[in-house]
């Protein structure tokens, strides 16, 4: 059974295609990397997955997305609800100009829950699991922009965790972040993949290797290969795929 499923999926911006034919899979509790060449479409495939594309005009999908067996793009689909099942983390930090601890709460209020209690356990559980309590236990009252651009885009993922999705989209989360912090935050998926279905689009072929279970390679819109991850690494059925993954272009 496929937590997402993704079947002849065509995506245009205007009149021109970004996504041909993409049709991929991924199980529950694992972690699928995208990879492929800046303005393959990775982006664009991965905000299908939460309707974040809805937002962009003139835009047009094809084909049909499928989340626990259910199609995203149906009309009676409740987009919020779908936001807040399939959770999402950007490139750039983005916490809210507010406290530590009000970037959490506020994700939480915005999405109707108003119990005191609840939000309070939330808060400490989502920054807990993104084990970063122990470095702002001693200052959730202090601005979100005094913590180090690594803790910022943990704060970010406890946000997006305090939700409780069960999918993760991340979309380089790392690619603005230092060695040590990048290391922090692929130890964390890897703790998460217990509980979330998560998919990583990162231009670093090191990081895919490391985190991820399978990995699909685009390029040009097109999917190209989608295997278990040592087998892209190591023999890549394609030649496209292994010409990218070593580096002879891209
Ligand atoms: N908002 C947009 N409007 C028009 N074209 C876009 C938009 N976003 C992306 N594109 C185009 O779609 C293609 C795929 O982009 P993107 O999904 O961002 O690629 P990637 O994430 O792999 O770098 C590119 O040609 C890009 O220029
Ligand atoms: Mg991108």
């Amino acid at each position: 059974m496929h937590k997402i499923e993704s079947r002849n999926v065509d995506f245009f911006y205007g009149e021109t295609q970004a996504l041909h034919d993409i049709s991929l899979s991924m199980k529950e509790n694992t972690v699928t990397a995208l990879i492929g060449p800046s303005g393959c479409g990775k982006s664009t495939y991965l905000r299908l997955l939460n309707r974040m594309n809805d937002l962009i005009d003139n835009t047009r999908m094809e084909g049909s997305i499928l989340i626990d067996q259910k199609d995203i793009y149906l009309k009676n689909t409740n987009v919020d609800d779908l936001r807040k099942n399939v959770g999402m983390v950007f490139q750039k930090p983005n916490p809210f100009p507010k406290t530590i601890y009000e970037n959490v709460a506020y994700g939480l209020r915005v999405n109707g829950i108003e119990d005191k209690k609840i939000i309070e356990e939330r808060v400490v559980t989502s920054i807990e699991q993104v084990a970063l309590w122990d470095e702002v236990k001693d200052k959730l009252k202090k601005s979100a922009f005094e913590l180090s651009g690594g803790q910022q885009q943990r704060l970010c993922i406890a946000r997006a965790l305090a939700i409780q999705p069960s999918v993760l989209l991340m979309d380089e989360p790392t690619s603005a972040l230092d060695p040590i912090s990048t290391s922090k935050i692929e130890e964390l998926i890897h703790e998460l993949k217990n509980q979330y279905t998560i998919v990583i689009v990162t231009h670093n072929m090191q990081q895919a290797a490391r985190v991820s279970d399978n990995t699909a390679f685009f390029y040009m819109g097109k999917l190209i290969e989608y295997d278990k991850t040592k087998t892209i690494f190591t023999k890549p059925a394609i030649k496209q795929t292994e010409d990218y993954i070593t580096g002879r272009f891209g």
